[in-house]
């Protein structure tokens, strides 16, 4: 070509939860036997759709207006059934104008990061879901700048850290939560929330609050919406219908603005994120009407309750198996549906390996840990594939400098579900040893 073609920052776009679907299905082809842990998809991990919530989808299709477009911002009574429960909450009351839909948090991530002038920053939190990271990334074409959450304090975010950078590093504008957290399964608690909402007043910065999880909350852990704390601060809180319902192939998910009046500068930003919707027209119309259906119907909250008890379940179960062993620890998720098994890092290095009875697939992986910059959790991802054919993610696959791995707590069969865990601790004690 006679011009470069590929932007600065291109190399960040990476996502490793996908990325090591590629490598698995490779080794797939040469006879192993896959068992995905790496992917949030309840469905994919047998979750059931509940027969209510099939039902009233049903009856949508018999509508032929879920067959056309909508208004680019989404449906208005969706929007309007979207504000009431957030005025519910008892925080910032806000209008059907300040809710925006998107096809799927994914999109507007895309266009959050993708519509912010080069020059502004965002500083988000490390371990993070690289959607985030690796957008913020790429739109700057530097490293993402990062605020560390401690895996000592359950997760909770650095706030003189997020602090001192801020004040001292005036290329940040904004300031990324994900409340509750992937990979790490943690809750903010409220003080540390309202705190960083005060330092976002304070030095003028806004708030993203993706809040995909916050419906699923465990009964250890206080569920507090970002709209409940923002104060005066500019902000917005990210949500959707792809975990919850589950439903991830509707591809819905919305952003609700808070104090875009506030700033001229922060409402010309929504204004330029609204217009580029506009281009694509709308997203997608049938799940939109189906949220006020579903998520206001009586047996919702139970539903919701239901689910968070079994993930609660699930993450003390996840606890026993992996807790109480030398060189590796699980910090107890409180809410969403993942947790990060950490390595002690003394304890890793690049020459560990895992016996892998297939000749064609060790020498695969071994070439592929060969590669440069390999990390040592990545390795171990590799080998425990190559060995069990179970498909994890690096922690260090989700801007983290922590050795470790993701887990989901998704896995609807019972004892497939401890086998799982099991072997994957008795694979990195093995590792270790
Ligand atoms: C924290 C978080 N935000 C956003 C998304 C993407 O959601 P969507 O399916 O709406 O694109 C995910 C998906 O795993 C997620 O974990």
């Amino acid at each position: 070509m006679r011009r470069e073609l590929v932007p600065a920052g291109a190399e960040s776009l990476s996502y490793e939860i996908r990325e090591i679907v590629v490598v698995a299905n490779e080794l797939k082809k040469m006879g192993l036997e896959l068992v995905p842990e790496n992917i949030g998809d309840p469905t994919a991990k047998g979750e059931k759709i509940v027969e209510w919530i099939k039902d009233e989808i049903k009856k949508l299709v018999d509508n032929d207006n879920t067959w056309g477009y909508c208004d680019t911002q989404g449906v208005l009574k969706t929007r309007e059934f979207v504000a009431e429960q957030t005025n519910k909450e008892g925080g910032i009351q806000i209008s059907p104008n300040d809710v925006y839909f998107f096809n799927g948090l994914g999109d507007a991530v895309a266009k959050i990061f993708g519509f912010l002038k080069r020059e502004a920053r965002v500083i988000g939190p490390t371990p993070a879901y690289s959607t985030h990271s690796s957008a913020e990334a790429a739109h700057s074409g530097y490293e993402h700048l990062t605020y560390t959450l401690n895996p000592d304090k359950d997760w909770e975010p650095d706030v003189d850290e997020i602090y001192n950078k801020a004040k001292y590093n005036d290329s940040i504008a904004g300031i990324l939560l994900i409340n509750p957290g992937n990979p790490t399964g943690a809750v903010i608690k409220r003080e540390t929330l309202k705190r960083i909402c005060e330092i976002a007043e304070e030095l003028n910065l806004f708030v993203v609050c993706d809040e995909m999880y916050s419906e699923i909350v465990y009964s250890n852990a206080e569920r507090v919406k970002l709209s409940t704390v923002i104060g005066n601060a500019c902000g917005m809180s990210l949500n959707g219908i792809s975990k919850q319902i589950p439903w991830p192939g509707s591809r819905c998910g919305w952003i609700e603005v808070y104090n875009k009046n506030k700033d001229k500068e922060f409402e010309k930003y929504i204004e330029t994120i609204l217009k580029a919707k506009r281009l694509e027209v709308c997203s997608t119309t049938l799940p939109q009407m189906a949220i006020p259906l579903v998520l206001g119907n009586p047996m919702y909250k139970e539903h919701l309750k239901m689910r968070s008890d079994k993930f609660e379940k699930r993450a003390k179960e996840a606890s026993l198996i992996f807790n109480g062993h030398k060189g590796i620890r699980l910090i107890e998720p409180k809410g969403a549906f993942y947790m990060a098994v950490l390595f002690d890092e003394k304890l890793l290095n690049p020459t560990q390996t895992l016996p892998i009875a297939n000749e064609q697939i060790k020498k695969r992986v071994e070439e592929l840990c060969s590669q440069k910059h390999f990390e040592n959790d990545k390795r171990f991802v590799y080998y425990l594939l190559g060995s069990t054919g179970i498909i994890t993610v690096p922690m260090t696959g989700f801007y983290s400098k922590l050795k470790g791995i993701r887990l989901t707590l998704l896995e609807e069969n019972d004892e497939k579900r401890q086998w799982i865990f099991t072997t994957i601790r008795d694979k990195m004690l093995e590792y270790i040893k």
